[in-house]
């Protein structure tokens, strides 16, 4: 059977990924887009955004000659036997699709197709509403072409479900196809190409009505949206439990096969160009039909909330923003794309300038697409290390590999204070949050029930020690820098002396402060505090300023259990026990 030569109206990353994939199988591609930049750009080998393996299949697409993007809507048309329209469908300002670039290519393919000899198939891949295909793409070509659907030309709409990042991956390996007919001849003539793209590996293959197609596409989007809505739901209130983590409850349920291991990935919430734009329209289109759909409601609900948990988790550790740098790192709305629509990252970036923070950002790819949206409000660092440097918190609002890689130590390294509020789940909790100040989403709080976890600070004198509780001024707020002590000086040391004698109403001398080393608290009421460092030191990894620490070791390890909660008992007991 002889490759149809197919054409797209809509070069975006629907439209110029399937032209490319289509055209590495040895289809003619023709792309036209409403954008003669668009056009140009891709003509000369560059794709208008980034997406793994696009730019190296236009390459070979161009160079073969099998794909030409033209800016003759008509001659794109007429080159081929199957035009595909997958333009853009964003919101309207009330959340109802907008459909201007359907109706415009619409038209333009009815007019191309009033002077056409041989049958042509238009296919509907941009996603929309319910009945667009029928009631408004279908007369609108019919109009302009002067000859009714079926004669001569026929109608499909067929959802697409690729995802960006992975598109070129999608495309090759899709889950099933779905072909919504105006009639059998045109159903046969899609299914007939697809078996020809995919030869033996042809997916599962659904034919339907237009309207069910429709349908399939925005109930796909909207659960896919709402099982992740319902795991970050999850990780709230995880967060709020001791010893709670998500990532065990999402294992706990993936291994369901009625429910599956995919999209239940708790974070900063869903961003991108699809999942809202589609649930608010699919809403909007079924208040119109007088129906209520409080599941997607809800799902957006969630999600609109979702990014500032990381603000509160960052606030959690460090205090309040004011004034102090944060590093943002990743801003696309996933990884492996520059695309920033609708970031979660955008909302975050907002709310820490609101907070007073000083903000910097850097993501591997979508540096441009940024400055677009922040403008001079932020600042874009050239690397992850100028991001961090000199930072006291830093969120992972995007899983980019390279942000994997980074260990405790590189923030240790580079911040001024090393917190880190995983917002991706990507850090092993327990490993980084025994080293430095660590929040992650959908992660109780831990309890620490080794009483060497539960002291703030040590002074020493002689044989004298006093294991000091986080939250006495002027240790508030205070935290020793992980890979060495803050020494203060004596007017800190007199103060604080001070205020454990009016708690403890014992008598204490002035004694030298060694080392203060505190836990991440999450509840402002515990003060968790833990000294990790013994093992580094111990271990020689890092070097303590000053070298006589050898009684803190010794107390720390024989506090009795049951006090580790009850620190003002632990500092009596041990300056008791020391008489
Ligand atoms: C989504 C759908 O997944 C595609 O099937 C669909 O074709 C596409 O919309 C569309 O309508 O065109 P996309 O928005 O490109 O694809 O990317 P997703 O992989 O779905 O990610 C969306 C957002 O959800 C991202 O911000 C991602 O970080 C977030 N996400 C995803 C999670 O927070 N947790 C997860 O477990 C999965």
């Amino acid at each position: 059977m002889m490759n149809r030569a197919l054409s797209f109206f809509g070069l975006g990353y629907v439209g110029l990924t399937s032209a490319v994939c289509f055209a590495s199988r040895g289809f003619k591609v023709i792309g036209y887009d409403a954008d003669p930049q668009k056009i140009e750009l891709i003509n000369s080998g560059k794709p208008p955004f980034y997406e793994p393996q696009v730019e190296d299949l236009l390459g070979e697409a161009l160079g073969s000659g099998l794909l030409s993007c033209t800016h003759s809507p008509a001659g794109a048309v007429e080159g081929s036997h199957i035009t595909f329209i997958t333009v853009g469908t964003p919101s309207n300002l009330d959340g109802s699709i907008n459909l201007e670039q359907v109706k415009s290519a619409s038209k333009q393919i009815g007019q191309a197709l009033s002077g056409k000899g041989d049958y042509h198939l238009v296919v509907v891949r941009s996603t929309v509403t319910p009945g667009t295909t029928e009631n408004v793409v279908k007369p609108i070509i019919e109009g302009y072409s002067g000859r009714r659907c079926g004669e001569g030309w026929g109608l499909c709409f067929n959802p697409e479900f690729l995802k960006e990042g992975s598109a070129v991956r999608d495309t090759f390996n899709p889950d099933r196809i779905v072909i919504g007919e105006f009639d059998r001849t045109s159903g046969d003539m899609l299914e007939e190409l697809y078996r020809g793209f995919y030869g033996d590996e042809m997916p599962k293959t659904i034919r339907t009505s237009p309207i069910n197609a429709e349908l399939v596409k925005y109930a796909n989007n909207a659960f896919l949206a709402m099982k992740i809505s319902f795991i970050n739901m999850m990780a709230n209130l995880c967060q709020k439990l001791p010893e709670a983590d998500v990532e065990v409850i999402a294992e706990g349920i993936g291994l369901d096969k009625r429910i599956g291991p995919l999209f239940l990935k708790a974070g900063a919430g869903w961003g991108g160009s699809c999942l809202r734009k589609d649930l608010e329209a699919i809403l909007d289109y079924a208040l119109k039909n007088h129906v209520e759909l409080p599941l997607v409601e809800a799902t957006l609900k969630v999600n609109n909330a979702q990014p500032y948990r990381l603000v509160e988790l960052a606030k959690g550790l460090i205090g309040e923003l004011d004034g102090k740098r944060i590093s943002v790192l990743g801003l696309a709305f996933k990884p492996e794309t520059d695309d920033m629509r609708d970031a979660v990252s955008i909302k975050i970036v907002k709310r820490l300038l609101e907070e007073g923070a000083r903000v910097a950002v850097y993501d591997p790819k979508a540096m441009e697409n940024a400055r677009r949206i922040f403008g001079e409000s932020v600042e874009y660092s050239g690397s992850i290390e100028d991001c961090l440097r000199g930072s006291e918190c830093a969120l992972i609002v995007t899983e980019w590999d390279e942000f994997r890689k980074l260990t405790s130590q590189d923030y240790i390294k580079l911040m001024k204070i090393p917190a880190v509020v995983d917002g991706r789940r990507i850090y092993d909790a327990e490993s980084f949050s025994s080293k430095l100040r660590f929040a992650a989403v959908g992660l109780g709080e831990k309890r620490y029930y080794n009483p060497a976890l539960a002291v703030n600070a040590i002074i020493t004198k002689g044989d004298g020690i006093l294991l000091v509780r986080r939250g006495i001024e002027p240790f508030k707020g205070l935290w020793s820098l992980p890979g060495g002590f803050i020494e203060y000086d004596e007017t800190v040391e007199d103060s604080l002396i001070r205020e454990v004698k009016e708690e403890t109403g014992l008598d204490i001398k002035p004694i030298r402060v060694l080392g203060v080393y505190s836990q991440p608290t999450r509840s402002p009421t515990k003060h968790v505090v833990t000294i990790c460092y013994q093992c580094s030191i111990l271990s020689g990894e890092v070097k303590p300023s000053n070298e006589n620490i050898e009684a803190r070791f010794f107390a720390v390890e024989n506090l009795p259990e049951q006090l580790a909660f009850d620190h003002l008992t632990i500092i009596r007991d041990h300056l008791k026990s020391k008489r």
